[in-house]
Protein backbone atom coordinates (compact mmCIF):
# COMPACT_ATOMS: atom_id res chain seq x y z
CA UNK A 1 0.00 0.00 0.00
CA UNK A 2 0.94 3.70 -0.28
CA UNK A 3 -0.37 7.20 -0.62
CA UNK A 4 -0.75 9.61 -3.18
CA UNK A 5 -1.81 13.87 -3.18
CA UNK A 6 -4.75 14.06 -5.63
CA UNK A 7 -6.84 17.68 -5.96
CA UNK A 8 -9.96 18.32 -7.64
CA UNK A 9 -8.69 21.73 -9.01
CA UNK A 10 -11.42 24.88 -8.94
CA UNK A 11 -13.46 23.77 -11.89
CA UNK A 12 -14.08 20.51 -11.04
CA UNK A 13 -15.69 21.90 -7.89
CA UNK A 14 -17.41 24.66 -9.78
CA UNK A 15 -18.90 22.13 -11.96
CA UNK A 16 -20.05 20.05 -9.04
CA UNK A 17 -17.96 17.30 -9.95
CA UNK A 18 -16.57 16.49 -6.55
CA UNK A 19 -18.74 13.51 -5.64
CA UNK A 20 -18.61 11.99 -8.99
CA UNK A 21 -15.19 11.93 -8.53
CA UNK A 22 -14.59 11.01 -5.60
CA UNK A 23 -16.81 7.81 -6.45
CA UNK A 24 -14.46 6.64 -9.01
CA UNK A 25 -11.55 6.21 -6.60
CA UNK A 26 -13.44 4.59 -3.99
CA UNK A 27 -15.01 1.98 -6.85
CA UNK A 28 -11.45 1.50 -7.69
CA UNK A 29 -10.71 0.63 -4.31
CA UNK A 30 -8.47 3.40 -2.83
CA UNK A 31 -9.24 4.51 0.78
CA UNK A 32 -9.49 8.34 1.83
CA UNK A 33 -7.31 8.56 4.17
CA UNK A 34 -7.66 12.89 4.36
CA UNK A 35 -10.05 15.07 2.43
CA UNK A 36 -11.01 19.10 2.61
CA UNK A 37 -12.18 21.92 0.67
CA UNK A 38 -9.65 24.85 0.68
CA UNK A 39 -8.86 27.81 -0.71
CA UNK A 40 -4.95 27.34 -1.81
CA UNK A 41 -3.16 30.68 -1.30
CA UNK A 42 -0.52 32.27 -4.30
CA UNK A 43 2.43 31.33 -1.55
CA UNK A 44 1.17 27.68 -1.37
CA UNK A 45 0.22 27.26 -5.40
CA UNK A 46 3.71 28.79 -6.04
CA UNK A 47 5.58 26.06 -3.49
CA UNK A 48 3.06 23.53 -4.56
CA UNK A 49 4.30 24.41 -8.51
CA UNK A 50 7.65 25.23 -7.80
CA UNK A 51 9.21 22.88 -10.54
CA UNK A 52 7.64 24.76 -13.12
CA UNK A 53 8.10 27.93 -12.26
CA UNK A 54 10.24 28.97 -15.23
CA UNK A 55 7.68 27.39 -17.92
CA UNK A 56 5.25 29.87 -19.72
CA UNK A 57 2.07 29.19 -18.25
CA UNK A 58 3.37 29.56 -14.85
CA UNK A 59 1.31 32.48 -14.16
CA UNK A 60 -1.65 31.25 -15.34
CA UNK A 61 -1.21 28.12 -13.48
CA UNK A 62 -0.87 30.09 -9.79
CA UNK A 63 -4.24 32.30 -11.02
CA UNK A 64 -6.48 29.49 -12.07
CA UNK A 65 -5.41 27.37 -9.33
CA UNK A 66 -6.18 29.91 -6.53
CA UNK A 67 -8.84 30.91 -8.72
CA UNK A 68 -11.78 29.26 -6.00
CA UNK A 69 -11.93 26.61 -3.73
CA UNK A 70 -10.15 23.13 -4.36
CA UNK A 71 -11.07 19.56 -2.57
CA UNK A 72 -7.31 18.06 -1.42
CA UNK A 73 -6.76 14.38 -0.50
CA UNK A 74 -4.97 11.82 0.44
CA UNK A 75 -5.54 8.69 -0.90
CA UNK A 76 -4.38 5.13 0.15
CA UNK A 77 -3.94 1.88 -2.16
CA UNK A 78 -1.52 0.04 -4.15
CA UNK A 79 0.26 1.37 -6.71
CA UNK A 80 -1.25 4.86 -5.15
CA UNK A 81 0.64 7.28 -7.56
CA UNK A 82 0.05 5.01 -10.96
CA UNK A 83 -3.58 3.93 -10.07
CA UNK A 84 -4.78 7.26 -9.54
CA UNK A 85 -2.52 8.86 -12.50
CA UNK A 86 -4.30 6.31 -14.60
CA UNK A 87 -7.57 7.16 -13.13
CA UNK A 88 -6.62 10.95 -14.03
CA UNK A 89 -5.74 10.42 -17.58
CA UNK A 90 -3.03 12.28 -19.54
CA UNK A 91 -2.80 15.91 -18.56
CA UNK A 92 -3.64 17.36 -22.04
CA UNK A 93 -7.63 16.40 -21.86
CA UNK A 94 -7.10 16.46 -25.89
CA UNK A 95 -4.82 13.28 -25.35
CA UNK A 96 -6.57 11.70 -22.49
CA UNK A 97 -8.58 8.25 -23.49
CA UNK A 98 -12.67 8.19 -22.86
CA UNK A 99 -13.24 6.48 -19.64
CA UNK A 100 -10.36 9.16 -17.80
CA UNK A 101 -11.49 11.96 -15.38
CA UNK A 102 -9.89 14.12 -17.99
CA UNK A 103 -11.18 12.29 -20.89
CA UNK A 104 -14.99 12.21 -19.84
CA UNK A 105 -14.77 15.94 -18.29
CA UNK A 106 -12.22 18.42 -19.55
CA UNK A 107 -11.75 20.01 -22.96
CA UNK A 108 -8.40 21.70 -22.47
CA UNK A 109 -4.80 21.71 -20.34
CA UNK A 110 -5.39 24.81 -18.89
CA UNK A 111 -8.09 24.04 -16.75
CA UNK A 112 -7.96 19.80 -16.89
CA UNK A 113 -9.97 19.40 -13.41
CA UNK A 114 -7.81 17.28 -10.89
CA UNK A 115 -4.04 16.94 -10.24
CA UNK A 116 -2.29 13.83 -9.32
CA UNK A 117 0.89 13.48 -7.92
CA UNK A 118 3.63 12.04 -10.73
CA UNK A 119 6.13 9.98 -8.86
CA UNK A 120 6.40 8.69 -4.65
CA UNK A 121 8.77 11.67 -3.57
CA UNK A 122 5.96 14.43 -5.41
CA UNK A 123 2.97 12.35 -3.33
CA UNK A 124 4.89 12.67 0.40
CA UNK A 125 6.28 16.49 -1.08
CA UNK A 126 2.74 17.75 -1.58
CA UNK A 127 1.17 15.57 1.20
CA UNK A 128 2.93 17.16 3.71
CA UNK A 129 2.51 20.88 2.24
CA UNK A 130 -1.32 20.36 2.02
CA UNK A 131 -2.11 18.35 5.40
CA UNK A 132 1.15 18.56 7.89
S1 LIG B 1 3.24 16.88 -16.45
O1 LIG B 1 2.15 15.93 -16.19
O2 LIG B 1 3.84 17.42 -15.20
O3 LIG B 1 4.26 16.36 -17.38
O4 LIG B 1 2.54 18.05 -17.18
P1 LIG B 1 3.14 19.39 -17.69
O5 LIG B 1 2.73 19.54 -19.09
O6 LIG B 1 4.58 19.46 -17.35
O7 LIG B 1 2.31 20.44 -16.83
C1 LIG B 1 2.65 20.76 -15.52
C2 LIG B 1 1.44 21.34 -14.83
O8 LIG B 1 1.01 22.52 -15.48
C3 LIG B 1 -0.32 22.37 -16.01
N1 LIG B 1 -0.34 22.98 -17.35
C4 LIG B 1 -0.92 24.15 -17.63
N2 LIG B 1 -1.61 24.99 -16.87
C5 LIG B 1 -2.10 26.13 -17.49
N3 LIG B 1 -1.91 26.42 -18.79
C6 LIG B 1 -1.22 25.58 -19.58
N4 LIG B 1 -1.03 25.88 -20.87
C7 LIG B 1 -0.68 24.38 -19.00
N5 LIG B 1 0.06 23.35 -19.48
C8 LIG B 1 0.25 22.51 -18.44
C9 LIG B 1 -0.59 20.88 -16.01
O9 LIG B 1 -1.96 20.62 -15.85
C10 LIG B 1 0.24 20.41 -14.84
O10 LIG B 1 -0.44 20.64 -13.62
P2 LIG B 1 -1.11 19.44 -12.80
O11 LIG B 1 -1.66 20.10 -11.59
O12 LIG B 1 -0.06 18.45 -12.50
O13 LIG B 1 -2.20 18.93 -13.70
Amino acid sequence: MSRTFVMIKPDGVKRNLIGEIVARFERKGFKIEAAKLMQIDRSLAERHYAEHKERPFFGDLVNFITSGPVFAMVLEGNDAVQNARSLIGKTNPTEAAPGTIRGDYATEVSSNIIHGSDSDESAAREIKLFFE
